[in-house]
């Protein structure tokens, strides 16, 4: 018999528990395929339960979710709630308290699938952004003075500790080596104008990288990258940088490889529980047609399969969904799939039971 996970599920909102329901469909099949079990339970965290109660995370829900082997999300985000009241008090409290130190995101385009950048190929665009997760601005450090005044100074702090630089630096490089591609890890900062918080980036990535001989390493300022990232996306393994220009740069990534219809990730605390989500939003105007796309939920789904050891599950997710973009999809945006987000979940089930 095999190993047994427990995962806790959040749905969230809009359509978040379309995209679940997909992704938990799909990880049955696969734990049945390849002799593992998955015993799911489910969390109404978001939106309609802020609405109803007022509170966003009850605090008990945190060492419950601890408990946890992993965490499967939908998406978080109301249209009748304020901006910031569902990210800050579920998303991120989740991801700082559950210390996830890492946000993983593959750029990865599949077979089949639309790519916005003229002549490239799967060949071209295989690559990973590790992204710091519980740092810099994201803290939500600062202060108003003034306020509602013309005389007002509004600060925003980005932090930025050696420990928590150096930990993702690591985690990057041994990722590199694991990964075992081209192995070149490229550190995205602003070292030219950001000449405290990239020094230290920079000090750490190249102390740390002495201990990686086998890791080739590279440097670009974020503005350039958004460039390369159109120009030469071939040109990337993996890429190290901080939580906000990482935000920034994966939205980018993810348009790259076709779309918020694909694009998966990884909220990772090495030591702890983990959480893996489609980075795409709730998109309300698709909730309830059964029309979004589930293959980032999905993906999501098999990025967790492979956290937690299950590799050759997970790598059989990843072709079922590559049979499915490569051969059946007329497009990854929501309506325009020629298939139901139920039928997209069915086809990835059907290859992942015989691939
Ligand atoms: C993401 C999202 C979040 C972020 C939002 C919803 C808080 O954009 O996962 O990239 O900014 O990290
Ligand atoms: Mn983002």
């Amino acid at each position: 018999m095999g190993k047994s996970y427990n995962i806790a599920v959040i749905p969230g909102d809009g359509t978040g528990p379309e995209v679940v329901r997909e992704s938990v469909k799909v990880l049955k099949v696969a734990s049945e395929r390849f002799g593992f079990s998955l015993d799911f339970t489910e969390y109404d965290f978001g939106g309609e339960r802020y609405l109803k109660t007022g509170e966003t995370l009850p605090d008990s829900a945190i060492d419950e979710l601890k408990g946890y082997d992993a965490i499967l999300l939908g998406a978080i985000g109301h249209p009748d709630v304020k901006p910031g009241i569902l990210e800050r008090g579920i998303l991120l409290r989740l991801r700082f308290e559950l210390d996830q130190y890492i946000n993983l995101r593959p750029v990865k385009l599949y077979p089949g699938v639309d790519c916005p950048l003229k002549d490239k190929t799967p060949e071209d665009i295989d690559f990973v952004v590790v992204r710091e997760n519980t740092e810099g601005l994201y803290v939500g450090g600062g202060a108003f003075l003034r306020k509602d005044t013309p005389f007002e100074v509004a600060i925003q702090e980005s932090i930025n500790t050696r420990y928590g630089v150096e930990r993702c630096i690591r985690f990057a490089f041994e990722y590199c080596r694991k990964r075992n591609k081209d192995k070149k890890l490229t550190l995205c900062g602003k070292t030219n104008v950001l000449t405290y918080a990239w020094d230290l980036w920079q000090r750490t990535f190249n102390e740390v990288a002495k201990e990686y001989p086998d890791i080739q390493t590279d440097y670009a300022h974020v503005d350039a990258i958004t460039m390369w990232f159109v120009k030469n996306p071939e040109w990337f393994d993996v890429i190290v940088t901080d939580n906000m220009f990482g935000d920034i740069i994966t939205d980018l990534g993810a348009m790259i490889q076709g779309g918020m219809g694909i694009a998966a990730g990884g909220n990772i605390n090495p030591e702890g529980v983990s959480m893996f989500e489609p980075i795409g939003g709730s998109a309300p105007k698709y909730t309830g047609k059964n029309v979004i796309n589930p293959l980032a939920a999905i993906c999501a789904g098999a990025m967790m399969l492979e956290h937690l050891g299950e590799q050759t599950a997970a790598d059989t997710i990843e072709k079922a969904v590559m049979e499915v973009t490569g051969k059946h999809l007329k497009s990854l945006a929501a309506g325009k799939m020629g298939y139901t987000t139920t039928e997209v979940g069915d086809l990835v089930a059907e290859y992942t039971s015989k691939l």
